[in-house]
Formats: structure tokens, C-alpha cells, sequence
């Protein structure tokens, strides 16, 4: 039986992080929630690319393949034995639910041999703290625009663990827009990092896509965008697909700047944070840095391969809530559709 009263947690605690969420098998050694020792990350993009999309079966087997190796190399890169460590953290939610299983239960499984404690970790928190892995000096309250394959959402961080929801896409993900568009254009998948690099080749004036709800509050809208990309290219088939791409990716940059942006003013943080896949696209990180400087915030984007998924943020989040709620019970088990925690006073 695993002890879960709360274990010291301070600079010397080290967590072995695991993500298994989607399509990316991660496993990393991070101490202290931000000094990285090893971050390991084993895309399956190669096996998903000739389907458009991922197969969630077919995730969840190449999952049970390389999560053994990746958690190995993880270990020996960061100078770690299994019963060394200070805890097992893993995403539980939210992703495809075969995929969270196979980390979920192989965290708990390790944390069962080793004797260490379990926690288990929301993706989104994880995403929210991928930042402070990187600059752990960053103050809150800061405001968080979380843009990923499955979430695009304005979050006013206030203290670890307290979220404050300031708006979210009313429809598809601004990381969706970019898959879906870039299946369109038969740039392969996923869309995002195609369309990133094709478009710099286009002219992002050649189209003048709508910026829905450009005015309407923190929300986003990106499914008619989508739609508008396909009724143009429809009506004009010698359309240059660099400039469609181009046009496209300056339509959903320019709405996501402009309403992080706004919402900072709106609350008076004190810095202004990006994280999830979509923030690793290149115009979106070079339109958000100019926008802090020129409005005087503290502006800061982690690195590429931070803001994709990485199990180093898992980890980091898993130091937190172990620190705040002490060790999750091996009865926690998998939840696909799970929310991130919110304030609602
Ligand atoms: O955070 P993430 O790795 O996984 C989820 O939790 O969803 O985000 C994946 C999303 C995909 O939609 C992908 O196309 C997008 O991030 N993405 C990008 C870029 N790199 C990844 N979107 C635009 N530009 C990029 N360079
Ligand atoms: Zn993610």
C-alpha cells in the first residue's frame, strides 16, 4: 500500500514526469519544479503522418512501445534510479483516453516498485507551468495564453494553482485551425509546423481572412477562418498556397496578440506568458514579443520544445501539486475530457 500522507517537497525533490497525452512519448527528470536534469521526447509524427491525423489506437500501441525506452533514457540522462526519486508524475487527463492509460498506469506501476509517491497532472496546468520551468523569476499574477492542439484559452495565473479563465475559443482551437487548414491545402500533417514554414515564403496581405470577434470580448472563433480559407481557395484554385497559408497564420496571430494583449491591460498583470504547441509558430512568438515591449510587460515565451508537448512540464506541475496536495491515490485513473481547475468567485 503506497503512503500518502505528504512528503517534504522543497529544492531537492526530484520528479520522474511522464506524458503520453497524444502523439508525443515523454518522460523527463526535473528537481526542485524547474531545474531540467533530462527531458526526453519520442514524437510519433512519422507514424500518424500517412493517416492526416491521429489514430488513436495506433497512438496508444506505439505509446506501450517506446514509453519503457524514453522512461530508461530519461533516468540514465539525468543520473537517476527509480527509488532515488522524490515522486512519479503523469498526465491524466485531458488527451486520448488509451494514450493517458498507458502513462498513467506505468507511472503507477513505478511508483508502486519504487516506493515513491504518485501525482498525477492535469496536460493544461502542465502547459501553464512549461514557462516557469524556463524562468522560474516570473511574477504573478501573470496572464497565460495556453494555445494548443485541443485549447485556446486567456488565463489569468494568480498563484500556483489558482486559474482564472478570461476567455476561450468558442469552437475549434487555434491549433485545429492550423491542422485543419494545412490538411486542406495538402501540406500533410501536422499542419501547424507546415504551414509556419510555408508561409514564409507568402505574402500575408495576398488575403483578406476575416478576424472573427475581433471585438467581442476575451473569446476566440476560428471555424469560420477555417471555412473562409476553403471558399477562397475554392473560387480561386490558382491561389498561391504560400499566400493562402501566409494570410491564413497572420489572421489567427493577429487575434490571439491582440487579445492577450488586452486582456493584460484588463487585469494588470504583470507579465504576459505563451505556451501550448501553437507557440512554438514563429510570427505568432516574434507579434507577441514586440506587443510586451511596446506595452512595457514582461513578456515571456519558452523555448520551441517547451511548448510542445514535453513531460519536463509535466513534471514541474507534478512538484507543485505534490508540494500543494500532497500524493494522488493509485485509484486516480485516466480522464480524457478533464477540466482545468478554476477560480470562480
Ligand atoms: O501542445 P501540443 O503539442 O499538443 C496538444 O496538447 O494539443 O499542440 C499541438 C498543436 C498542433 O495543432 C500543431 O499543429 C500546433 O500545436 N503547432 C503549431 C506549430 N507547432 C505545433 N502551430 C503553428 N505553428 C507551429 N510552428
Ligand atoms: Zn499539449
Amino acid at each position: 500500500m503506497i503512503d500518502l500522507t505528504s512528503p517534504r517537497v522543497d529544492a531537492a525533490t526530484s520528479v520522474l514526469g511522464i506524458e503520453t497525452s497524444c502523439d508525443e512519448t515523454a518522460a523527463a527528470v526535473v528537481v526542485g519544479g524547474h531545474q531540467v536534469r533530462s527531458s526526453v521526447v519520442s514524437s510519433q509524427v512519422d507514424i500518424h503522418a500517412r493517416f492526416g491525423g491521429v489514430v488513436p489506437e495506433i497512438a496508444s500501441r506505439a505509446h506501450v512501445d517506446l514509453l519503457t525506452p524514453v522512461i530508461a533514457e530519461a533516468l540514465v540522462e539525468g543520473g537517476f534510479h527509480g527509488p532515488e526519486l522524490g515522486a512519479v508524475a503523469a498526465t491524466y487527463g485531458p488527451g486520448l483516453v488509451g494514450a493517458l492509460l498507458v502513462g498513467v498506469s506505468t507511472a503507477k506501476a513505478l511508483a508502486l516498485v519504487w516506493d515513491v509517491p504518485f501525482v498525477a497532472v492535469n496536460h493544461l496546468e502542465a502547459h501553464l507551468y512549461a514557462a516557469l520551468v524556463e524562468d522560474p523569476s516570473i511574477e504573478l499574477p501573470a496572464v497565460v495564453l495556453l494555445v494548443s492542439g485541443g485549447h485556446t484559452m486567456l488565463i489569468s495565473m494568480e498563484a500556483h494553482g489558482q486559474y482564472r479563465l478570461l476567455g476561450s475559443t468558442i469552437d475549434d482551437a487555434a491549433g485545429e485551425a492550423f491542422d485543419k487548414v494545412g490538411r486542406f491545402l495538402g501540406l500533410g500533417y501536422p499542419g501547424g509546423p507546415a504551414i509556419d514554414r510555408v508561409a514564409m515564403e507568402g505574402d500575408p496581405k495576398a488575403v483578406a481572412f476575416p478576424r472573427a470577434m475581433r471585438n467581442e470580448g476575451l473569446d476566440f472563433s476560428f471555424s469560420g477562418l477555417k471555412t473562409s480559407v476553403v471558399n477562397h481557395v475554392r473560387k480561386h484554385p490558382d491561389a498561391a498556397t504560400e499566400d493562402v497559408a501566409a494570410s491564413f497564420q497572420e489572421a489567427v496571430v493577429d487575434v490571439l496578440v491582440e487579445k492577450a494583449r488586452r486582456a493584460a491591460q484588463q487585469t494588470g498583470a504583470r507579465g504576459l506568458v505563451l505556451g501550448g504547441g501553437v507557440a512554438a509558430n514563429s510570427l505568432l512568438r516574434e507579434r507577441f514579443l514586440s506587443a510586451c515591449v511596446e506595452d512595457g510587460i514582461h513578456g515571456f515565451l519558452p523555448s520551441r520544445a517547451m511548448c510542445t508537448d514535453n513531460a519536463a512540464m509535466v513534471a514541474a506541475a507534478g512538484w507543485w501539486r505534490l508540494r500543494s496536495d500532497g500524493p494522488s491515490g493509485l485509484d486516480t485513473g485516466a480522464d480524457p475530457n478533464l477540466r482545468l481547475p478554476l477560480l470562480t468567485d
